[in-house]
């Protein structure tokens, strides 16, 4: 189990290219292999979690070549896929077995998706429920992995209201719905990342959004295209935190991906007080991009607003760093998801932020941060091999004035690869030991 070191550095500047963004990623394959010719991919994360829906692929029997972040996929069509001849190992990847159980339901083949220890403990009743209803059949681990899919049933299309605002449910009953009999739609609570919606129809699916709602009609094809992945927001959160809080910084993000249904980190730090300016906004592959500039600023403690609890899901980490470093206090709730990610990340975050000084107090569905100094730290702290955690905390060495010991940080390969480089070449002192 590997470790991160933490030292604290002063001042971040340059202009730094975050990796290509993950639920993207994992969708260029997704889609890609059920297309009909050949997809080039550009900008492909090159992490765990979207190799492990490539290599899945690859297992159902599609011809897929990698060259750096440059993926060719040799789409076998709607129905084309094999039956694997091993359980699928998706390792830490929620997104993995969410999506790919909306298309394994409608294979003629019988298929296992398992995980990591981490993956192996989170809900999937919220895919079953739905995938049920249009008839599949599905065994689990009391709602949780491994899945065991029994092949060769008809699905039928549904209308579906989510009980909970996910892109990854949202996403598994659309892609169900593309081998399903009729209508299926799904309504969504609040706003979700909708990249499935974009990409199906830049594959030329007809894919009808009205309001909160989402309907396509099943029997139709996709048709190959080029893709290009723009950086991960939710990567480039991270260096967004780091130089609001380091003195005399000022550092500018190149071509991140600011679709609306992403961009809630942005209007938070912005409400915060940071000094953030986007520029050279463009439209590439229907997806929205844009430069970051941001530098180091005054932060406030705000009331996060609710609506932007599903535009900034995976970013909270990092946000709550800010937290802790603005004056006065920030105030969460409305965000239990987070209880359900790659770890608890509101009980993990606390803990990590107590053994800072940090004061906290967590709630059901989120929590309250007093900003303020960083004491030395009483112990080493607990990423629970949550990615996210673990970057988070080594931004928040930029505030201390001793260095921060993180345990477990071997995940931080499943989203963002070259974090420490890219961190260290920006002036962080990162080590992994
Ligand atoms: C994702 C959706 C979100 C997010 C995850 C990626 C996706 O999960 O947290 O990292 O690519 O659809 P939920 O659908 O559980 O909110």
């Amino acid at each position: 189990m590997s470790k991160f070191i933490a030292k604290p550095a002063t001042t971040l500047s340059g202009e730094l290219k975050i990796p290509g963004d993950k639920s993207i990623s994992h969708r260029s394959i997704i889609l890609g292999s059920l297309s009909e010719g050949v997809t080039k991919v550009s900008g492909f994360l090159e992490g765990d979690d979207a190799l492990s829906t490539l290599k899945a692929f690859q297992a159902m029997g599609v011809k897929i070549e990698r060259e750096d972040d440059n993926v060719t996929i040799h789409g076998v069509g709607i129905h084309g896929l094999k039956k694997p001849e091993k359980p699928l190992d998706l390792g830490n990847s929620g997104t993995s077995i969410r999506l790919m159980s909306g298309i394994l339901a409608a294979q003629a083949f019988d298929s296992e998706l398992v995980g990591d220890e981490s993956l192996s403990k989170r809900p999937m009743g919220r895919v079953i429920s739905p995938l049920k209803d249009m008839g599949a059949v599905i065994h689990s681990n009391d709602d949780r992995p491994p899945l065991k899919i029994t092949g060769g049933q008809s699905l039928k299309g549904i209308h579906y209201d989510l009980p909970v605002a996910s892109a990854q449910v949202k996403s598994c009953v659309l892609l169900a719905g593309l081998y399903a009999d009729g209508d299926t739609c799904v309504t969504e609570p609040a706003p979700t990342r909708d990249h499935t919606e974009r990409m199906l129809k830049g594959l030329g699916y007809d894919v009808r959004v009205n309001d909160n709602q989402m309907c396509l009609t099943g029997g139709g094809k996709l048709s190959a295209t080029t893709i290009q992945v723009p950086s991960d927001i939710s990567s480039a959160a991270f260096f967004m935190v780091a130089a609001c809080i380091a003195p005399k910084s000022d550092i500018t993000l190149m071509g991140v991906n600011i679709n609306p249904t992403r961009t809630g980190v942005i209007d938070i730090l912005k409400l915060m007080g940071a000094n953030l300016m986007l520029s050279n906004e463009r439209e590439i592959g229907g997806e929205l991009l844009a430069d970051i500039r941001i530098k180091s600023s005054e932060l406030k403690g705000i009331q996060i607003p609710k609506a932007l609890v599903p535009l900034a899901i995976d970013e909270f980490p990092a946000v709550f760093i800010a937290a802790s470093c603005a004056q006065g206090e920030t105030i969460l709730t409305g965000a239990k998801e987070l209880r359900v990610k790659e770890s608890d990340r509101i009980q993990v975050m606390a803990d990590g932020l107590d053994i800072l000084g940090v004061k906290n107090k967590v709630l059901d569905d989120g929590i309250k941060i007093q900003g303020s100094e960083f004491k030395e730290p009483t112990s080493i702290i607990e990423s629970h091999h949550d990615h996210r955690i673990s970057m988070s905390f080594a931004v928040a060495s930029l505030r201390c004035a001793y260095p921060i010991e993180i345990n477990g940080v071997d995940n931080v390969m499943t989203s963002f690869p070259n974090f420490v480089d890219l961190a260290n070449s920006a002036g962080m002192d990162i080590t992994e030991v």
